[in-house]
């Protein structure tokens, strides 16, 4: 018969994995969440290239630069693991898309997709907002940090624009972009020339201010300096 006590060290064993998981890592959850409150920034990324990035996987769009990479421009790629993984959020990870049971708020490159899944931080956000908005207090960027909001991007951005072989980039794996600059040189990925086109991420609009301190995107001053009021004066 087995000692009570191995009982009692297993049902701790156990709680501590199950507490360590729920504390484990933040979960993808859609843009849907960061729209509400984010309403311009949304409508302007809805115009980007990759807000549309699944339509390009759907068979007869963009068929020369399909031919140009050798793929079958008559092919259906919206289901093809090979593919979606770049064109969606959060493929293979935790809340993130799924083939099977396809969200259309994780459709196309989407904000958690550079900003970092969201399900930890955004509540962090709303908390922080308010406080701002009623005694004027403000919340340091760290606490953003240690829930999973990126504010560097350049590992992100690589993971999809840098991730073939001979790309210079440490984390390549298969699957490997169609699209590399031995396709064509537009391919080529220039992080600081290309983080600062508005077109391709969204707009920038003004933020009040609730976050402050390190760590701090390095062209976020620079962006703010030229942002736009956002349309009803708010976030
Ligand atoms: C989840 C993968 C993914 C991430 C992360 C990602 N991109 Fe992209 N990016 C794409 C895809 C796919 C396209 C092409 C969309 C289409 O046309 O179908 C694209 C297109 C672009 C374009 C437009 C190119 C053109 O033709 O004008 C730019 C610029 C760009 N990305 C920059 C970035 C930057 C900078 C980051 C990081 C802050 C980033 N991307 C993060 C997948 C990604
Ligand atoms: C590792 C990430 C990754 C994978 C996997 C991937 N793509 Fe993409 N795809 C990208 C990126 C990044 C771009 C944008 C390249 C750019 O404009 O610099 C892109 C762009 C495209 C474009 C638009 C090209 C253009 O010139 O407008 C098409 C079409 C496309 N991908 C189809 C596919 C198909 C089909 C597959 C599967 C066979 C696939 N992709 C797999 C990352 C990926
Ligand atoms: C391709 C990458 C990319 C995507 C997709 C993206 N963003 Fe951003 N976003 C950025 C970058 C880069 C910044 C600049 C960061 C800074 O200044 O601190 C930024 C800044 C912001 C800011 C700060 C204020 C501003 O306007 O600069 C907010 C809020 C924001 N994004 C929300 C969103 C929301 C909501 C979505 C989805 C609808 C989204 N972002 C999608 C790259 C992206
Ligand atoms: C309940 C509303 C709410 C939700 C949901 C929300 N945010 Fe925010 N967000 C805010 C507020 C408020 C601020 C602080 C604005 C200020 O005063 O500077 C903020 C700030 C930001 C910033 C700027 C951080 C900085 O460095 O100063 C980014 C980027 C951002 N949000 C992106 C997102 C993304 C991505 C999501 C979804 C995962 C999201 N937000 C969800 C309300 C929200």
């Amino acid at each position: 018969m087995r000692h009570p006590v191995t009982y009692a060290l297993a049902a701790v064993a156990l709680f501590a994995f199950l507490a360590g998981n729920a504390a484990a890592d933040p979960k993808f959850e859609g843009r849907k969440k960061c729209s509400s409150c984010h309403k311009s920034q949304a409508k302007s990324w809805k115009k980007t290239a990759h807000a549309k990035a699944m339509n390009s996987l759907k068979p007869n769009k963009k068929a020369k630069a399909k031919k140009r990479a050798g793929l079958d421009p008559a092919k259906d790629y919206t289901k093809d693991k090979d593919c979606v993984g770049c064109h969606v959020d959060g493929f293979g990870q935790e809340g993130g898309y799924e083939i099977e049971d396809p969200s259309k708020y994780k459709k196309g490159v989407g904000c958690e997709s550079c900003h970092g899944a969201g399900s930890k931080y955004r509540g962090i956000h709303r908390k922080a907002g308010a406080k701002f908005e009623k005694k004027g207090k403000t919340t340091s960027r760290k606490k953003l940090a240690a829930t999973g909001q990126d504010m560097d991007f350049v590992e992100r951005c690589s993971a999809c624009h840098l991730n073939y072989e001979g790309s210079g980039w440490k984390g390549t794996k298969e699957p490997y972009t169609p699209f590399t600059p031995d396709v064509h040189k537009k391919y080529s990925f220039d992080f600081d020339k290309y983080v600062a086109d508005a077109k391709a991420m969204h707009k920038h609009y003004k933020l009040p201010g609730a976050f402050t301190g390190e760590p701090k995107f390095k062209m976020h001053d620079e962006f703010q300096a030229t942002a736009e009021e956002s349309k009803k004066g708010k976030k």
